[in-house]
């Protein structure tokens, strides 16, 4: 870390004081995630309950380079207010994909100042809270991180909020999609959202009743995938009757991005794999396709209850951190436990591993690989006990 002299920003402490009054920027970056107004809600309720003060930052990490007038005192909000907002989707506080360059470090230093911020709150998933360790290690603005995204693919937590919403409404369309394919005799193929990470397209899928999934960490050969659509386009019932259609889910990063529109942070877009399965399908098996995209649909709308009591718990847990003036650390979810993990964990993205995907059924292993192992475990200790 250089030395503060020499850094060319005025920064605040490293540590305050637990009754050292503390005013707190928070904002939300990146893409919108059912919850994220939760989040907030509770961690300005938090601050706000125990004397100290939130103010809500516009626009992401874009908003902490200059004051804005948009900037909300969140602690001027009451009870009642601050609790509406809790259930409302996407962020009242609106978000950006802002990446803030080391020349802009002062900046970033000079708007705390300007606001009084004694630290801030970033909720946001890896970009965001990459962002936020960078600047609080190197002493511009001390930090705590919520992870937030849709696509669950965060390092440090076993889960981010917004994703069972985003998977509640992947299913609910997966789903209706097989009444066309049915009626029509096609094979449908219905994108899903999730950058590089396949989450959603895996547990939306499951939910949805989707007859093949196809996740970016597991591509499958071309032609056994041709093949195993056959199989089951062609697959009979009880009463000899075949399917005569096929439901695919697939991830919108299947096929890799597009390195011709990136966004600040350097990641290409994703789309299109709907399109380019369905022609594949198209041509190698002459069948009937038809492709659904649910897109930005997946994170649109109010947080489901479960993501609204999660996001809810992380915002409360975040906001008493900073109450007692500890900062540097991640919010997370560890073993079904809210709890705080170090901003420094924030790095790189988590992926769906093979003890969850099944490349021979092309869709969620729904008991471990190990299960035998583990069922003879359990058998075992049970003659054991009834022995002894
Ligand atoms: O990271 C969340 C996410 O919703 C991805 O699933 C999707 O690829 C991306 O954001 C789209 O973001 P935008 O178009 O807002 O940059």
């Amino acid at each position: 870390m250089l030395a503060r002299e020499n850094r060319g920003w005025d920064s605040p402490p490293p540590m305050n004081s637990p009754t050292e009054k503390q005013t707190v920027g928070i904002f939300t970056g990146g893409g919108i995630a059912p919850g994220l107004n939760a989040v907030l809600s509770t961690a300005a309720r938090e601050l706000k309950a125990n004397g100290h003060r939130a103010i809500g930052i516009p626009d992401g990490w874009k908003g902490m380079l200059d004051v804005s007038p948009d900037a909300i005192d969140l602690s001027g909000m009451s009870r009642r207010e601050l609790h509406d907002l809790l259930s409302a989707g996407g962020t009242t506080l609106r978000s950006s994909r802002t990446k803030i360059k080391p020349d802009q470090f002062s900046k970033v230093a000079d708007t705390a100042k300007a606001y009084g911020l004694t630290g801030i709150i970033a909720i946001g998933g890896d970009d965001t809270l990459g962002q936020a360790r960078q600047l609080h290690e190197a002493g511009v603005i001390q930090a705590l991180g919520v992870p937030k995204t849709i696509d669950n693919d965060v390092v440090g937590t076993d889960r981010t909020f917004g994703f069972e919403s985003a998977c509640d409404r992947a299913a609910n369309m997966i789903r209706d999609m097989r009444t066309d394919a049915e009626s029509m005799s096609r094979v449908a193929v219905v994108e899903v959202m999730g950058r590089s990470a396949g989450w959603i397209t895996l547990h939306g899928g499951e939910a949805g009743g989707a007859d093949i999934t196809l996740i970016p960490e597991f591509p499958i050969d071309e032609q056994t995938l041709m093949d195993r659509i056959n199989e089951v386009y062609h697959e009979k019932g009880a009463n000899g009757r075949p399917a005569r259609s096929a439901v695919i889910a697939i991830s919108e990063g299947y096929f890799g991005e597009d390195k011709n529109d990136k966004d600040a942070f350097g990641h290409g877009k994703m789309r299109g794999a709907a399109a380019r399965l369905a022609d594949m399908i198209k041509k190698q098996t002459g069948l009937g396709t038809q492709e659904q995209v649910i897109g930005y649909q997946a994170r649109n709308g109010a947080p489901k209850a479960h993501d609204a009591v999660f996001a809810s718990r992380l915002g409360a847990h975040a906001g008493l951190l900073a109450c007692h003036g500890i900062y540097g650390r991640m919010v997370a979810l560890r073993d079904g436990k809210i709890t705080d993990v170090p901003l420094a964990e924030v790095d790189g993205g988590r992926f769906v591993t093979e003890d969850l995907y099944d490349k021979e059924t092309m869709g969620m292993r729904l008991v471990p690989k190990n299960i035998r192992e583990q069922i003879q475990r359990t058998r075992d200790n049970l003659d054991d006990a009834s022995k002894g």
